[in-house]
């Protein structure tokens, strides 16, 4: 399978991307090797991200598909059995083993960035550029709401209480921003439409 190559600048510098102003992208943080999708439950990071990476011919991997296959327990069994407190910890593991890999597309789950200590290594992993998918909390319901009618569907525990729900998601919200070296208002596209985005967006920072 040939694989591209996103090699690019610094300095996003395109419409698409939404990096707050003035704030310098370290240098990198390019997906020369490895592209992350962030962004709250519903954003979209498993879809997306395994559109984008048949595209670009990378190997695509969903963080909480990779927690349940060493462990053989599904997130909502480590939730109930064992705790989020747990899961956090399986969750860090992971994604620490992870990111030594190349050419590979990577899906968090919504609260990975919560824990600082997965912020630092997302931002400390050479060629690799994070994209947060955003949307606004009743959108991201909406979807969450539309994917749970699929009985093959992972519930998600941290949905239960809509209130602590939402709280997490203003909360999270910064996190993404900081984490992520471009942003992506997905509130109005289809998934389609986004792996677009995604890939324009690339395609344009590396010119
Ligand atoms: C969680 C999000 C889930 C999963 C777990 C906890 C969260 O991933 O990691 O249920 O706290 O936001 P998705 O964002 O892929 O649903």
């Amino acid at each position: 399978m040939s694989t591209a190559t996103l090699d690019m600048p610094t300095k996003p510098k395109t419409r698409t991307d939404q990096t707050p102003a003035g704030r310098a992208v370290p240098g990198e943080r390019v997906a020369r090797d490895r592209l992350v999708f962030t962004g709250f439950m519903g954003s979209g990071k498993t879809s997306v991200g395994s559109l984008v990476a048949d595209r670009l011919g990378w190997h695509f991997l969903d963080l909480d598909h990779e927690i349940e296959a060493r462990h053989h327990r599904t997130v909502p069994q480590i939730f109930a059995e064992s705790g989020e407190a747990h899961f956090r910890h399986l969750e860090s593991a992971t994604l620490a083993s992870l990111l030594g890999q190349r050419h590979v597309v990577l899906a968090l789950g919504g609260g990975a960035p919560e824990e600082l200590g997965n912020r630092l290594l997302l931002e400390q992993t050479p060629h690799t550029a994070v994209v947060y998918l955003s949307a606004p909390f009743a959108t991201l319901l909406d979807r969450c709401n539309q994917q749970a009618i699929d009985p093959a569907a992972t519930a998600r525990p941290n949905l239960a209480d809509l209130t602590a729900a939402e709280r997490r998601f203003h909360l999270r919200r910064t996190h993404y921003e900081r984490i992520a070296a471009h942003t992506i208002d997905t509130s109005s596209l289809s998934l389609e439409q986004t792996a677009d985005a995604v890939l324009e967006l690339l395609r344009s920072v590396a010119q």
